[in-house]
């Protein structure tokens, strides 16, 4: 799906938070700047959650707290980390899985075990118009049941 503007990405994830319920790992791929941080101000938004969605500098995971809480992390640092599942693990994310969503950016090979290995992944893709696309790419569970819901709402 194309995604033309930052509001449509913005939207886009509000939809996507219509089917997502506590215990969920939603993977974040794309490259920097691709709209990730901006896909999960949307999720936020439609999930209801406090607390203003950024990138975080120095802090690599934040809970924001709502009806179900969003645990928002960006793995992008921890990539130059000689242990980064050792840093994923000192972050407890495991601990509030079950209840909260977890949206990771740039998790991808680092954090997938934490949902069991089911995880809704979701690419974003810079185009040189400068649009986005955005793809569905479900893993395990129910989600590509859930995804198809998506599609038809
Ligand atoms: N269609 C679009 N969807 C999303 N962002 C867009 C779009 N068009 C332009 N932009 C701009 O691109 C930037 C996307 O930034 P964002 O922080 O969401 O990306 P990111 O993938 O999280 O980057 P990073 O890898 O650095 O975390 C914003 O400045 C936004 O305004
Ligand atoms: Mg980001």
């Amino acid at each position: 799906m194309k995604l033309a503007t930052v509001e449509d990405t913005r939207a886009f994830g509000r939809r996507l938070a219509g089917i997502l319920r506590a215990g969920d790992l939603v993977l974040l791929t794309g490259p920097l700047g691709a709209g990730k941080t901006a896909l999960v101000q949307g999720i936020g938004a439609g999930l209801g959650v406090e607390g203003a969605i950024t990138s975080p500098t120095f802090v690599i995971a934040r809970v924001h707290r709502g009806p179900v809480p969003l645990v928002h992390a960006d793995a992008y640092r921890l990539g130059d980390r000689p242990d980064p599942r050792a840093e994923i693990d000192d972050l407890d994310l495991d601990a509030s899985i079950e209840d909260s969503i977890t949206v990771v950016e740039w998790g991808e090979g680092l954090v997938e075990e934490l949902g069991n290995d089911e995880y809704l992944r979701v690419r974003l893709d810079r185009l040189d118009d400068d649009t986005r696309v955005v793809e569905l790419v479900p893993h395990g569970g129910d989600w590509a049941a859930r995804t198809r819901r998506l599609e038809t709402t």
